[in-house]
């Protein structure tokens, strides 16, 4: 290794930069001057060096470090690794390099600013005014965010995606944006609705089929790439939840796919179209993604890219991994987790998501995939996350999509000492809160949905408990009894072969590891098996006391938190231990309020008393039933709105 290095690094004398990547460069440079002093970091960019594309070699010298990479943004990520490693030490040799060639931010942005599932503030894009200089600023500030943990792509729109994002007016915003992403190694992506050439040009149909269509999408594509010579390519939402889709005109997912996988190839775009599919006809939404892309495999363009949501429902607060990773070996698929908290309290609960991706990825191993997606929780709120502390999921996120063996507390610790706390602060504070960060996600499963039950929130904007909710006229798969299946004799969904036999979508050994409720894990027991309540646990408690006690441990957490939140405090800027510390108090409430609620509600069912230990509900069952948030799919409901009704 020492030998190549020094062969290597004989080269760069006779290295000449093309111009074009003189900016990302000049960041780069800039960034390690800035860091560790002028010329400390002597960068060298070889386009034949044997490094791979996005990676870097490290060489501590007598003066420094040499840093060799094969492209401008390779340069650029070996800095950003310099600067974070420096907390810790910086050994004289590593190098690096992503194992996922596309890892993209996807953002929920339509163009009026409202972000869906955004839950700090509006829409960094700005679509109808000119861009100022703040705007211009913020962008550079969020590229250089992104490019700090690798994050190559930015899908900049909703998947609920508007036509009028491809008119000739946005087009050239997207193209603005595109230029200030660029220098830091990130394409621009878009969203596309499947039925623009009627939207936008009022083509009579959107047969992917038709010539007429398929000239519209290559027309368009030419005039995309001739505004961005390096865009990335379109993400398609294309009949689910009421998109259009080729299934309108009676085509296939691959057909609608090929066709815009065709007017992006002489350009190099990818197509990534979404597996997020179900209809309320079949009678397990769990089973319906894999039931119709895995026999569409191998029908696919090359650069047909199926994007798969990491479960097979949707971001529950913990599901199983969706079956359809690995089930189409002939074609390209990719992760789409989900960083903005949906159904993880928004941004009022601490949930840091590592550890739930890392065990997203003990299942589905990396090599099998072209990338990972991540719906972000960026918006125009100064801290840019709501959350103070969901920033370290945006991080987290770009750190595994890097390298997904990460683990989440040497991710939690690397953003605590680099972005939380002072540098005088006592190891055992930084170890504190490492462990808070890592366990917040089983606490806010514990106190939601435990042991595998799934999609019990509030209807519509999905903020606590409503395993009761009864909407007249929605559809039964978007109502909680469809998932939780509760009544006298027990609860759960049967997904084994006597029930919905999803379990039969899963190779072996998960197969049977998840059909047989002796293997199943706790984690998931509810998720594929249907049980009486006094079911006999692992534990040795039946059912019910096991649920009772896995709420309670939910809240006890939260407590804990505040205790460690408190002892950290003088390590912390003080606006910020406040503002966390009033969130971690509205997280306890919610708990608390998910234990009573939840409890009260399966309790009647069940004709169980409450376990010792187990605190008595604040307010009777009717009072749970009677609280409505009025908020929107766009908002996080306030402090004050939450103590006002719960
Ligand atoms: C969920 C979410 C929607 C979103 C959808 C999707 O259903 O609640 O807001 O549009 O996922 O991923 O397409």
């Amino acid at each position: 290794m020492k030998h190549l290095l020094h062969f290597i690094f004989s080269l760069i004398a006779a290295h000449v930069f093309a111009a074009s990547s003189v900016s990302t460069l000049e960041i780069a440079r800039s960034e390690a001057n800035r860091f560790f002093g002028a010329d400390r970091v002597q960068i060298e960019v070889i386009a034949k060096a044997p490094v791979p594309p996005e990676g870097f070699i490290v060489h501590r010298n007598r003066d420094g470090w040499q840093l060799l990479a094969s492209t401008p943004v390779g340069a650029l990520y070996g800095v950003y690794d310099l600067i974070r490693r420096s907390p810790r030490g910086i050994p004289d040799h590593f190098s690096d390099s992503p194992a996922l060639p596309l890892r993209i931010l996807n953002h929920w942005d339509n163009l009026d600013g409202t972000v869906e599932r955004g839950y700090a503030g509006h829409s960094i894009w700005k679509w109808d005014v000119p861009l100022s200089e703040t705007d211009r600023d913020l962008y550079t500030r969020y590229a250089r965010i992104n490019a700090r943990v690798g994050i190559n792509g930015a899908v900049l729109n909703n998947v609920n995606a508007s036509p009028r994002i491809l008119s000739e007016e946005k087009l050239k915003r997207v193209a603005e944006i595109a230029d200030i992403l660029r220098p830091y190694g990130i394409k621009t992506y878009l969203s596309v609705n499947f039925a623009s050439p009627m939207a936008l040009d009022s083509l009579s149909s959107a047969d992917p089929l038709l010539p007429e269509v398929q000239q519209w999408w290559k027309n368009k594509a030419a005039q995309i790439y001739g505004l961005i010579p390096d865009f990335g390519g379109f993400l398609v939402k294309a009949n689910s939840e009421g998109q259009p889709g080729p299934m309108d005109f009676g085509r296939s997912h691959a057909d609608g796919a090929n066709m815009l996988a065709d007017a992006l190839a002489p350009y190099g775009g990818v197509v990534m179209w979404r597996a997020f599919v179900y209809s309320p006809s079949d009678n397990d939404r769990a089973k319906q993604a894999y039931l119709e892309f895995q026999p569409l495999d191998g029908q696919f363009r090359d650069n047909v890219i199926v994007q798969i949501k990491n479960g097979p429902v949707d971001f529950q607060p913990r599901e199983p991994y969706s079956p359809l990773f690995g089930a189409t070996p002939s074609t390209s698929q990719m992760a789409e987790l989900q960083i903005t908290q949906e159904y993880l309290g928004h941004s009022n609960h601490l949930a840091f998501l590592a550890p739930m991706w890392s065990e997203f990825f003990d299942f589905v191993p990396p090599s099998g995939l072209k990338g990972v997606a991540g719906v972000a929780n960026v918006g125009d709120t100064d801290n840019l996350t709501g959350h103070p502390l969901a920033m370290a999921n945006w991080y987290a996120f770009g750190r595994m999509a890097w390298n997904p063996e990460l683990t989440p507390d040497r991710i939690a610790e690397e953003w605590i000492r680099s972005y939380l706390v002072e540098t005088s602060t006592p190891e055992n504070v930084i170890s504190d809160l490492t462990d808070m960060f890592t366990e917040s996600h089983e606490a806010v499963v514990d106190y939601m949905m435990p042991l595998g039950l799934h999609h019990i929130f509030a209807f519509g904007h999905h903020y606590g408990p409503e395993p009761w909710c009864d909407v007249p006229g929605a559809r039964e798969d978007w109502l909680p009894r469809y998932y939780h299946r509760a009544d006298h004799n027990g609860i759960g969904f049967d997904r084994t072969s006597k029930g919905s036999d999803a379990v039969s979508q899963y190779p072996e050994p998960f197969r049977s590891t998840f059909a047989n409720i002796e293997q199943c894990p706790d984690e998931f027991i509810l998720w594929f098996h249907h049980l009486p309540w006094n079911y006999k646990m692992k534990s040795g408690n039946n059912l019910w006391e096991e649920l009772c006690f896995h709420y309670q441990r939910g809240v006890d957490k939260v407590g804990d938190f505040q205790n460690i939140w408190n002892t950290a405090a003088p390590y912390l800027e003080p606006t910020l231990y406040a503002d966390v510390k009033g969130r971690l108090q509205t997280q306890k409430k919610d708990a608390e309020w998910w234990r009573d609620a939840c409890l009260s509600y399966f309790g009647e069912l069940a004709c169980l008393p409450l376990p010792t230990g187990i605190p008595a509900p604040k307010h009777t069952l009717s009072h749970y039933k009677s609280i409505h948030l009025p908020i929107t799919n766009y908002e996080c409901p306030s402090a004050a709105l939450l103590d006002s009704v719960r």
